[in-house]
Order: C-alpha cells, then structure tokens, then sequence
C-alpha cells in the first residue's frame, strides 16, 4: 500500500498516513516558471496498491490537473492499481443541464479521471449520489454523517430539530436526525440565480427549539445563513450548522460571523486557511 498526494490537502494526507500508519509516498508536485505542473516520483511504485489523496477544491483547476498527473504518472510507473480518493468532488454542482447548452462538468471530469488511468474512486458526500454513475469504474461513496453525528451527540442538546437548508438535502437530514432521535424540517429554497438563495418556508417546527442545519458544503454560505435567518424569525431557541465540505467562498466568513448561528462544524476534507478559521467553526477530521 502507498499513498501519495498532491498540494490540495497534504494535512489531511498525513493524518491518513498516520492512522494507518503507512509513511506518505515520496513526490514533488511543483510547477515549471510557466505554471505548467511538474512531478517527480522518487520512490517505486511498481506492482503496489496506490491511494493519491487530492480534493479538487479551490484552486479547483490546479488541484484536478495536479491529480490527473499523478495518476498518469503512477500509471506509467505500473502501479498495479491506483485509486483516487477525492474527498471533496469540485464541479460536482455541475451535474446535470438546468438551462439549453449548459455543459455537465461533473460527467466532464469523471471522464477525465478514468481516462488518466483510475481504476477506483474513493468520495464523500457528493453533491448528487448520481455522480458515482458517471464514472465505468468502481466508487465508494462514504459519507461524513456519523462523524457529525457523534460530535453533536457529545453535546447532549435537547428538543433538537435537524433542518435541511433545502429540499434536496432531506435524506441527508433525514440520516443525521435519525442518529441523533431528532425531529427534522425542511427549508423551501429558491435560486433565483447561481450563488443566489432564497428562503421561501419552512416546513417542521421548530419555534423553541435547538436547530442543526446540515449541508454537503458551505460555499458563499448564502443558504445556510438565510436559512439561519428565517429558523430565527420562526423562534428556534439555538442554532447551529454543520457540513462536510468547508468551501467557503466569497463573503462566507463575513456571513457566518454575522449570523444568528452559534456553531459551524466543518470537516476537513477541504483545508480552511487561517485567515477563514472564525472563533465559530468547528473542525473535525475524517481520516
Ligand atoms: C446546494 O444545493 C448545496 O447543497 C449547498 O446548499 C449550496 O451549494 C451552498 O452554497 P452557498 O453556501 O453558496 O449558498
């Protein structure tokens, strides 16, 4: 077994390596004066079962082409089999044509995966579970919801509602409520345009009660900030958030640190930069 990975996430790569205590494989990725990405491989890969752990989040282009290279790499050094573990899917909210001549950029980038050689992917939380049937390969999708889960078990919150921020994240709402014996409510969102959201109703009650919203990803946190919003207007006592994947984007900090919410409880499938960490957010660790 060898791990390899790129610059997306060497933190959380390491915490894997030392679960399992397996010494991270040894590579340079770096980039060329022009940009262009250099790697060196320094060690033999020849006949192994190789992970390269490498979420393409922001910078979602360098950190998908840096994983495409490895790959291409580990496979032409004859890695007898390469899986790339993804633990956050960027382009993943590109899955399916909304309007005439949208591209479908999560199918785009399944295709370029197995085509750099992947003979396995290993995600969590994927925005769409219908993204693991664009690729011909094997996928394991796991998710991070027993890890959120056990966090806010250790809370012991009472009357606790789990909300999802909209409709299609019910089932995902659904899983953590069950694992928690809460009730759940639904958020009515609208996106009247892209990185725009709406909150028309909230279906569940929630006055008096302690509220956990929970999302695949916080990108602008535009929904969930809302969403705290109108939970607050309608009388949630206390309100906190969680997700898998911290993308936080934009005016994210800024709107979370306004917010009524009391607690963000972030994975770290994607790394948060320090100037992003706010007293609110909450890490856990899914290695
Ligand atoms: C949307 O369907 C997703 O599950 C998230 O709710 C959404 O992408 C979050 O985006 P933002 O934080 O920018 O509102």
């Amino acid at each position: 077994l060898k791990i390899f990975t790129g610059n997306a996430n060497p933190k959380l790569a390491q915490e894997i390596c030392a679960y399992l205590k397996v010494p991270l494989g040894k590579a340079k990725v770096g980039r060329f004066s022009d940009g262009e990405i250099s790697l060196a491989i320094d060690e033999s890969v020849r006949g192994a079962d190789v992970f390269v752990i490498q979420p393409t989040c922001n910078p979602v282009n360098d950190n998908l082409m840096e994983l495409l290279i490895l790959i291409d790499a580990l496979r032409r050094a004859s890695a007898w089999r390469i899986t790339a573990v993804i633990p956050y899917y960027g382009y993943a909210r590109q899955e399916r044509k909304t309007r005439a001549r949208d591209p479908i950029s999560a199918k785009l980038v399944a295709n370029l995966i197995t085509a750099a050689g992947a003979d396995r992917v290993l995600t969590m939380d994927l925005h769409a579970g219908a993204i693991q049937g664009f690729f011909d390969i094997p996928v394991d999708h796991l998710t991070a919801i027993p890890i959120l889960a056990d966090y806010f078990k250790a809370l012991n919150l009472k009357e606790l509602v789990v909300v999802s921020p909209d409709v299609g994240g019910v089932i995902r709402a659904r899983n953590l409520a069950e694992r928690l014996k809460a009730e759940i409510a639904i958020i009515d969102k609208r996106r009247p345009t892209a990185n725009v959201a709406e909150v028309m109703n909230i279906i569940g009650e929630v006055e008096g009660k302690t509220v956990i919203m929970v999302d695949d990803l916080i990108d602008t946190a535009g929904t969930i900030c809302l969403g705290a919003q109108a939970l607050k207007e309608q009388g949630a006592r206390s309100i906190y958030a969680c997700c898998t994947h911290p993308v936080l984007s934009g005016p994210a900090v800024e709107r979370l640190e306004a917010s009524p919410i009391e607690e963000v409880v972030v994975c770290n499938t994607i790394p948060v930069p320090a100037e992003k960490n706010t007293p609110k957010l909450r890490h856990l660790s899914v290695a």
